[in-house]
């Protein structure tokens, strides 16, 4: 939700910015602005739409000026309009502020400015942070650090904010709570980010500042960090980042989604590397190991997480409860942080996150903390919020997804659930060594099995994208472990074609949703071989006697469902634990290709963000 990005250093700022926010676009897209520091003061622009749009209105910045801040805007208080984008400025014009989060008591705030004579042009809550600087700066007499730490005290929300002062062109303060902010250092030179993507090239030196901290970064001279509470000193030990940058580009592919679409071979082996150790009949994974009591002793597991990756929290419950017997709940975190869930200190809490930013994932994990629970993460972003707060976790080194829509990021959250599972398995007793060995192989050869489906169901689901194309509304049924494989199919076709479609338990079909079969609706049928196999079919047959057209994902060899289907997409046999993340291939590659052939905007879909940092 919203990026930013700033320099300060000795090369030209502007080409930074812009290149950075181009980078951050996946966070926000609405609208887009940044300001450098020229001799005679700010250079500001801002404006709706894309950061291509703010390049071609800014260009006569890209001047000497070596200190800027920009971003990218996804729009929580007031329209994506000029007025609205950011950065913004203080009524004496002294003092301009990027800022992503929400500051949630701004109306109050706002009131009281307006009373000591403060005017607001814009509905935003941001500029309600910038005058309140000024206003403590003028009142107390402070400096640009002091009048940021004093608003920040006074403000509830979550932010991270980059300010500069029209009188100082050597300094940035930049603080968060809530938001990331990572600090990249360079010779004589920082660079400020949401995450690291716009500074790669220059350095891999950084550090990510913590909630409650606040950094005055001056030219040519060490950070200055602080506790925003106390204004206690802080340090940072500097870190070498492991990303590179071909990891965040193109690579010759139309899209973000289809690049990751198509390196989910490669993440979902780089997520087993080191882990799973066929040869050794073991599977190695420190933060469970470490914890082992915790898991084993644990009265249920309570998995927590958003979207795509509560999809993955649901298939994370079958695979636990069958190989391990371990009782396992999937929670929305948006609706176990506010119902007041019973947790106890022998719960293990579970959060799910690509981003591991989200922030009713991340609010939730919280209160589980609070209330005694051991928690655990999983998450793709090293360094995340919710990998720095977990008692232990696993990273799922899918590299990064930048594609709005999440797709390598998902059968890496699957392959490490099922890890997590087998281990856990073996661990209690319940799999037999047999057992276990034959679901490691089998799991390792997940990878090639991958690239088959890859190879072998693009051809077949271009044709069946062209037929359905402009249909406007789908059903995608499944059930057992690929129920929620039905859920994360509908959500990716929705999401980025913006067709209207729903998952459900294939089962459930007759108890309502089969009142919308007709000859216009497709109904996605994802039906492996396993023990209900002839129960689907029966389904699929009720769909057919109504005229449904049943698109039917199946494994290789299929004869029966295939015969009453539409259209066939066949994925390679495997145990049911591991079809989901067969499954998933066709189904993202459905989906991409018919929001291409709509003409949308894949990466960057309308409405949507890649990292939800509010609620
Ligand atoms: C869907 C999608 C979202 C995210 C959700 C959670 O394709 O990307 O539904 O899955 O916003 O995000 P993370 O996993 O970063 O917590």
């Amino acid at each position: 939700m919203c990026g930013i990005v700033g320099y300060l250093g000795n090369r030209k700022a502007y080409p930074i910015i812009i290149n950075g926010l181009k980078r951050l676009e996946y966070r926000g897209y609405d609208s887009a602005g940044l300001v450098v520091m020229e001799d005679d003061g700010f250079g500001l622009v801002k404006t709706k739409g894309k950061v291509s749009e703010l390049e071609e209105k800014s260009k006569f910045l890209n001047n000497g000026s070596t200190l800027g801040v920009g971003h990218t805007r996804w729009a929580t208080h007031g329209e994506p309009n000029d007025v609205n984008s950011h950065p913004h400025l203080s009524n004496d014009e002294q003092i301009v502020l990027v800022h992503n989060g929400i500051i949630e008591n701004y109306d109050s705030l706002k009131t009281e400015l307006i009373q000591k004579g403060f005017v607001f042009h814009s509905e935003t809550d941001t500029e309600v942070l910038v005058n309140l600087i000024q206003y403590f700066k003028d009142k107390e007499n402070l400096n640009l650090t002091e009048a940021v730490r004093y608003s920040l005290n006074e403000v509830v929300g979550a932010y991270a904010i980059a300010v500069m002062d029209k009188n100082d062109p050597d300094e940035i303060v930049v603080a968060r709570l809530g938001s990331p902010l990572v600090i990249g250092i360079g010779d004589n030179e920082f660079f400020i980010a949401s995450d690291a993507s716009p500074f790669l090239e220059f350095t891999k030196e950084a550090f990510y500042l913590d909630d409650g901290e606040m950094a005055t970064i001056r030219r040519d001279k060490d950070i200055d960090i602080r506790k925003i509470k106390d204004n206690l000193k802080v340090t940072h030990t500097v870190q070498e980042l492991k990303i590179n940058l071909e990891e965040i580009e193109k690579s010759g592919y139309e899209h973000f989604m289809l690049k990751e679409i198509y390196e989910q071979p490669k993440s979902i082996r780089d997520t087993m590397r080191g882990r799973l150790l066929v040869d050794e009949g073991i599977i190695k994974m420190a933060g469970i190991w470490d914890y082992q009591e915790k898991f084993l002793n644990a009265k249920r597991i309570i998995i927590v997480a958003c979207g795509t990756s509560y999809h993955a929290g649901l298939i994370g419950e079958y695979l636990i409860e069958d190989l391990a017997r371990i009782p396992v709940e999937v929670e929305y975190a948006s609706e176990f942080r506010y119902r007041n869930p019973i947790i106890n200190r022998k719960d293990v809490v579970i959060a799910i996150s690509q981003s591991g930013e989200t922030a009713d994932t991340l609010a939730a994990l919280k209160l589980a903390r609070e209330k005694g629970a051991f928690i655990y993460g999983i998450n793709n972003v090293v360094g995340s919020s919710i990998a720095r707060i977990t008692d232990a976790g696993s990273y799922t080194h899918a590299g990064p997804e930048i594609g709005v829509a999440s797709t390598k990021a998902f059968t890496a959250q699957l392959t490490i659930l099922s890890l997590i599972a087998i281990k856990l398995g073996k661990h209690n007793g319940n799999l037999s060594k047999e057992r276990f060995n034959s679901l490691i192989s089998e799991l390792d050869n997940i990878p090639e099995l991958v690239q088959k489906t890859l190879e072998n169901t693009a051809e077949k689901v271009i044709e069946i994208s062209e037929k359905y194309k402009n249909a406007t509304n789908a059903l995608y049924l499944g059930r057992g472990y690929n129920f929620p494989s039905a859920l994360e199919g509908a959500l990716k076709l929705k999401e980025i074609s913006y067709i209207h479609a729903e998952g459900y338990p294939a089962a459930e079909m007759k108890h309502g949703p089969i009142a919308l079969i007709d000859e216009n609706m497709p109904v996605v049928i994802i039906a492996p071989r396993t023990g209900y196999y002839e129960k689907v079919v029966s389904n699929a047959m009720e769909i057919k006697a109504r005229k449904g057209q049943i698109i039917a994902v199946v494994n290789t060899g299929d004869t029966e469902l295939s015969k009453i289907a539409d259209h066939v997409i066949e994925i390679p046999n495997s145990s049911e634990e591991f079809s989901p993340i067969l499954a998933a291939i066709p189904l993202q590659l459905l989906s991409y290709y018919i929001a291409v052939k709509l003409g949308r905007n894949v990466d960057q879909p309308r409405n949507l963000a890649k990292s939800v940092t509010v609620e």
